[in-house]
C-alpha cells in the first residue's frame, strides 16, 4: 500500500475515498505456570506468570460470504479448518453466539508468536484474542466472567477438562494465584527474571492430563501424595515470592520438576534443559504447562545471568528461549 506521504495531494473538492472498515482486534499473552500444573486439575492451587514477549493478536472484519480464517497454520473457510484448530473455531462461534449474532460472517486473521503445543498457553491465548476481537467487531460488551466462559469452551475442545488456569492466565498481565476456580493477585517482593526454553517437542496436554488421571485411578494414594506435594510447593512458592527469597523459590521449582516427573509428565529433553540451566547457576528449573515436551521455566539469578543461561540452554538444544521479568509489586 502507498503511504499517504507519497500520495499526490487530493484537491479539496474531490470526493473522499471511502475508508475501509477497520478490523476490530483482540489480544492476549502467553503464560508460564510457576507451580501447580496438573495438581490444579485436582483442586490444588497454582501460580502463573505472564509471558509478555509472546503475544497473539486477532483481527475481525464483518463479512458477507462464508467466514474465513487467515493464519500461519491455515488459510481458508472457517468451517473447513483442520481439527487442531477446533478451539479457535469454537472460540469464534461461541463468541458470535454469546453476542446474539450467530448467523453473522467474519473474516478472522490471527497473528501469533506463541509456539503451539509448548505449554505456554497458545490455545487459551488464541481463544481469548478471538473472543475479544469478535466482541469488539460487534460492539458487544462481555464481562470478565462471560469472556472466561467462552475461552473455557474453546479450552474444553483442546483439553477436555481444563482447570480454568490458562484461560485466566493469558488475560491477566500479572502473576496470578488460582484456587477453587478463583483468581487473586500475588505479592512479589523483588523483581525476578525467568527464562523459558522450548525443547522443540510438542507437548501433549490432553494426553498428559489423561495419563495423570490413569495414574490416579491405578495408584490413588501415591498420586494423591504427589498432588499434595505439588500443592504444598505452590503455597511455599507464594511465600517465597512475597519474601523475595529467590533461592528458596528456585529450590521449590526443582522439587516441582521432580514431582511432575514422578507423576508421569516429564520428558528426557525437559530434564536435559533443566539440568543445563542449573549447571549454569540458575536458582531452579522445572517443566511448565502440560509437560511431555514443551518448555522449561528457569529462574535466573539476575538479568545478566539470564542471558548466559539462555545461551547455555540454546547450546544444550533449546529450539528457542524467551526472557521475562516479573516486577515487584511492593
Ligand atoms: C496446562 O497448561 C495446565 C494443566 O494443569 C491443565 C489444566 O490446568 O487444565 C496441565
Amino acid at each position: 500500500m502507498t503511504s499517504s506521504s507519497a500520495r499526490p495531494a487530493r484537491p479539496s473538492d474531490a470526493p473522499a475515498t471511502p475508508t475501509p472498515t477497520a478490523a476490530a482486534s483482540g489480544r492476549a499473552s502467553g503464560k508460564a505456570i510457576l507451580l501447580g500444573e496438573h495438581a490444579v486439575v485436582y483442586r490444588r492451587p497454582a501460580l502463573a506468570i505472564p509471558l509478555s514477549a509472546l503475544q497473539v493478536r486477532a483481527d475481525v472484519l464483518r463479512s458477507n460470504g462464508p467466514s474465513v480464517l487467515h493464519s500461519d497454520l491455515y488459510d481458508g473457510p472457517l468451517a473447513a479448518a483442520p481439527a487442531r484448530l477446533g478451539p479457535t473455531v469454537t472460540a469464534a462461534a461461541a463468541a458470535l453466539d454469546a453476542l446474539g449474532v450467530a448467523d453473522e460472517s467474519i473474516e478472522l486473521r490471527i497473528a501469533s508468536n506463541l509456539p503451539a503445543e509448548r505449554g505456554v498457553g497458545s490455545s487459551a491465548a488464541v481463544a481469548a484474542a478471538v473472543v475479544r476481537a469478535v466482541a469488539a467487531a460487534f460492539g458487544g460488551a462481555l464481562d470478565a466472567a462471560a469472556e472466561h466462559e467462552l475461552i473455557q469452551r474453546a479450552e474444553r475442545v483442546a483439553h477436555v477438562s481444563p482447570s480454568g488456569l490458562d484461560a485466566h492466565a493469558v488475560r491477566a498481565g500479572a502473576p496470578i494465584w488460582f484456587e477453587d476456580g478463583a483468581v487473586s493477585p500475588v505479592t512479589v517482593a523483588t523483581p525476578l527474571t525467568f527464562v523459558v526454553a522450548d525443547t522443540g517437542i510438542a507437548g501433549r496436554t490432553r494426553e498428559a492430563v489423561a495419563g495423570v488421571r490413569t495414574r490416579h485411578d491405578e495408584d490413588p494414594r501415591g498420586t494423591t501424595a504427589l498432588l499434595d506435594e505439588l500443592g504444598e510447593l505452590t503455597r511455599d512458592a507464594r511465600t517465597h515470592l512475597a519474601t523475595g527469597d529467590a533461592r528458596a523459590l528456585g529450590a521449590a521449582m526443582d522439587r516441582g520438576h521432580a514431582a511432575l516427573g514422578l507423576l508421569g509428565v516429564g520428558d528426557p529433553a525437559l530434564d536435559a534443559l533443566a539440568a543445563a540451566a542449573r549447571a549454569h547457576g540458575a536458582w531452579g528449573a522445572k517443566l511448565t504447562g502440560g509437560g511431555r515436551g514443551g518448555c522449561v521455566l528457569v529462574l535466573s539469578r539476575d538479568d545478566e545471568s539470564a542471558a548466559e543461561v539462555a545461551g547455555a540452554l540454546r547450546a544444550a538444544g533449546a529450539a528457542a528461549t524467551w526472557t521475562t521479568t516479573v516486577e515487584a509489586t511492593t
